[in-house]
């Protein structure tokens, strides 16, 4: 039984204000979460609050019905009572910020009661036994960085690599030969939110780079590493001018559909985040249509990790890949329903880290209980290396 819950407003990786949660139970369990935050966010997410309103909200409304009254292992319980706590449909009671936190942080005080980790408490003993590929931010810009591409990220894909830890070294050893091809040809660059370099050139020069970075690497380490692309659609498109604004150049809906399918072919792409607008699953099914057979095309802000906008994009072919960000709907089992939703209609579920972090590592325990495919977490910086480092000592069953 969960005797206690204290909340408490620590910083992420962008100095903002975050929650944090402890969660404490009377045979002892404690756990610990914090709630990441985005830039890009979606248009459809829950709610993010200010850290001191949502911490303020959830001790006078969720606290009480948590303390003495659910069990820290029964994870529906917690979030069925962060739900009836918050009253809304988008969390903006007690805030996605505190709801998401107050729910890992239980995960993890069922998972201490129990001795396991938390993959094996949330995955149980009959998960998958794969681990994800990481998909490692190498270049962008967007909303993650001023004066740098128009596509949010440039994301390296060790798909060949026999191992995670080799995996996660390959997406570094891109990055530091990204960087290298940029001093080579006289570019300066600082990073961007996520780590990634956020340099002054146009996104065509970008793919060179990241092209010839990804083959050089490749090379050294003897496996297959291609790349993928987070367009962060919603950020370029704009409703006045009817198409996704590339600084001066405008690209009409079907144009932004040709170009995207012709990146596919010529860079030979195995990732497409958020190609177009999320409001237009038409186009995401059009596109999936002519390339999902080549490439994940990926819903982040068209699914929010949101079952019923999921299923809208399954009824329609929209896409054939979700992001997953617990923060985006604020509880684990409605994370976790997204996933199965989305793996029993062929979607592959690609768990996420958000552009605001902290030291926090659930999202690798989430992707290693769920066995999903790939995990985007980054490639360089502490808040990033958290999880990453997090699915090395789980791949070496030192968690
Ligand atoms: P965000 O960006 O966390 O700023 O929303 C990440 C993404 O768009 O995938
Ligand atoms: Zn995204």
């Amino acid at each position: 039984l969960i005797t206690d819950v204290r909340l408490r407003r620590v910083l992420d990786s962008r100095g903002n204000a975050t929650v944090e949660a402890d969660v404490l139970t009377e045979s002892g369990g404690f756990g610990r979460g914090k709630a990441p935050s985005g830039a890009s966010t979606g248009e459809y997410e829950a709610i993010e609050l200010p850290a001191s309103e949502a911490i303020a909200n959830a001790r006078e409304d969720a606290i009480p019905r948590l303390v003495g009254e659910v069990h820290a292992g029964n994870q529906r319980d917690v979030d069925a009572a962060l739900h009836a706590a918050d009253g809304t449909d988008d969390f903006s009671g007690i805030g996605a910020n505190s709801a998401v936190a107050i729910s890992v942080a239980a995960a993890k005080a069922g998972a201490d009661v129990l001795g396991a980790p938390l993959f094996q408490h949330l995955g149980g003993t009959f998960r998958g036994n794969e681990l994800p590929t990481p998909l490692g931010n190498v270049v962008g810009g967007g909303e993650h960085a001023a004066d740098a591409t128009h596509i949010q990220e440039f994301l390296s894909a060790p798909i060949g690599a026999p191992s995670v830890s080799e995996a996660i070294f390959a997406n570094a050893a891109v990055h530091q030969e990204v960087h290298d091809i940029l001093g080579e040809r006289g570019i300066a660059a600082g990073k961007g939110d996520e780590g990634a370099w956020a340099p002054s050139i146009d996104d065509a020069e970008a793919f060179e780079i990241v092209d010839e970075a990804v083959e050089s690497v490749a090379d050294d380490v003897g496996f297959a590493i291609q790349f993928g692309l987070d367009v962060a659609g919603a950020e370029l498109y704009d409703e006045d001018e009817d198409g996704y604004v590339y600084g001066d150049e405008v690209r009409s809906t079907e144009e932004q559909i040709d170009y995207i399918a012709d990146l596919v072919e010529e860079y030979d792409l195995v990732y497409v985040e958020d190609p177009l607008d999320e409001n237009d699953y038409e186009a995401f099914a059009e596109l999936t249509e002519r390339v999902g057979d080549q490439t994940l095309v990926c819903g982040d802000d068209l699914f929010v990790t949101n079952v019923e906008r999921l299923s809208q994009g399954i009824q329609q072919g929209a896409g054939n890949s979700i992001l997953i960000k617990p923060n985006q709907i604020g509880t684990l089992t409605d994370t976790v329903d997204a996933i199965e939703l989305a793996v029993e209609n062929g979607y592959e579920p690609v768990v996420s880290h958000r552009s605001g972090e902290t030291e926090d590592t659930t999202i690798a325990h989430l992707a290693t209980a769920t066995a999903a495919p790939f995990i985007k977490t980054g490639a360089v910086g502490g808040e990033r290396t958290a999880k990453l480092n997090e699915l090395i000592r789980i791949e070496d069953n030192a968690v």
